[in-house]
């Protein structure tokens, strides 16, 4: 008898988390055009954590090789549809790469995308050709969210990162300020949490001199923790922006301190 309500419960809960996904309104099952309302209500931060990693934050899976992924086997399958996969982290596509710790980014640079109309780079991200309808996958709202992002929120890294990966900030600025929102959780050497778990403990400090273009994102925008799902830390990584309220010169400033941080 227990054994039974016990089944029932699964069915339930099973039941509500299906229907969860299914109301999710996804932005092509809508043919009119989109109002430039949603614009103006868009969320950046959530467009930046989309721009990072959609497939992670909306939890989709993708069992095929994106078909405008020009490389095959390159890459997992879902990272061919991650949007920094192609055009690198701000768009600079395969034309700039210092400081981005080598990832290959396939296609051409497009830096003048800033300047787009938001109604056209609604439709070009929500309903492009195959491979670039991410409507499929997201709701007008997180379309929205990266076109906001686009416009207002790119940051061109080779303004305030330098050829060699030094990043523009004053660190003695920058260390009064990680002492406060960053060691709590990553030590104040930095090792506080393993970010790589192979070799050693490989800490901020190792990840802001290897790769700072994806450390300014994800210190920017934060991130849903890989470690949250492996259960080895709850709740994500918190944005800079948002939860500690950090400007972007404050973040440059503890970026520049983090990679005087010991590497191993
Ligand atoms: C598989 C590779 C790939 C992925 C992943 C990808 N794109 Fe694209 N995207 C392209 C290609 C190719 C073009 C056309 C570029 C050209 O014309 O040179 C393009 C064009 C664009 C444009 C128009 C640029 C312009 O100047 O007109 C925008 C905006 C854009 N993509 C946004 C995104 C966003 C946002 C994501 C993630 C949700 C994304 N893309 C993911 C390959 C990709
Ligand atoms: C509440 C705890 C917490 C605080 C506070 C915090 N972080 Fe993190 N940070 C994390 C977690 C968890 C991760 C790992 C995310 C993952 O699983 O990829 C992380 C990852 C990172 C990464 C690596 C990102 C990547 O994936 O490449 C950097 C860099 C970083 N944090 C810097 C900072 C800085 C700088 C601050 C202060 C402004 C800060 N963090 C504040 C929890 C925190």
């Amino acid at each position: 008898m227990r054994k039974r309500y016990f089944s029932l419960a699964v069915a339930g809960v099973l039941a509500f988390l299906s229907a969860g996904c299914i109301n999710r309104q996804l932005a092509n099952d809508m043919p009119q055009p989109p109002s430039i309302d949603g614009y103006q209500l868009a969320d950046a931060g959530l467009g930046g954590q989309l721009y990072d990693d959609w497939p992670r934050v909306v939890h989709t899976r993708l069992s095929e090789q994106n078909p405008l992924y020009p490389r095959r086997g390159e890459f997992h399958v879902t990272n061919t549809y991650r949007c920094k996969s192609c055009h690198g982290w701000d768009f600079s596509g395969n034309q700039w790469s210092a400081g981005d710790g080598g990832e290959a980014h396939r296609v051409r640079g497009r830096s003048q995308v800033r300047e787009l109309p938001p109604g056209q780079l609604y439709q070009t991200i929500a309903r492009g050709p195959a491979g670039h309808a991410f409507g499929d996958y997201l709701t007008r709202q997180e379309v929205w969210a990266l076109v906001r992002f686009i416009r207002e929120e790119l940051i061109d890294p080779s303004k305030v990162i330098a050829a060699d990966g030094r990043v523009a900030g004053d660190a003695a600025k920058g260390r009064a300020l990680y002492e406060q929102r960053c060691a709590d959780c990553h030590g104040s050497d930095g090792r506080g949490i393993d970010l790589r778990r192979k070799d050693g403990v490989q800490g901020v400090g190792w990840r802001v001199a290897g790769n700072p273009v994806v450390a300014l994102h994800r210190v920017r925008w934060g991130r849903s923790s890989k470690m949250h799902y492996t259960g080895r830390m709850r709740g994500g990584k918190p944005s800079g922006r948002a939860d500690l309220q950090l400007s972007d010169q404050q973040i440059l400033d503890i970026l520049a301190y983090c990679s005087e941080l010991p590497k191993r």
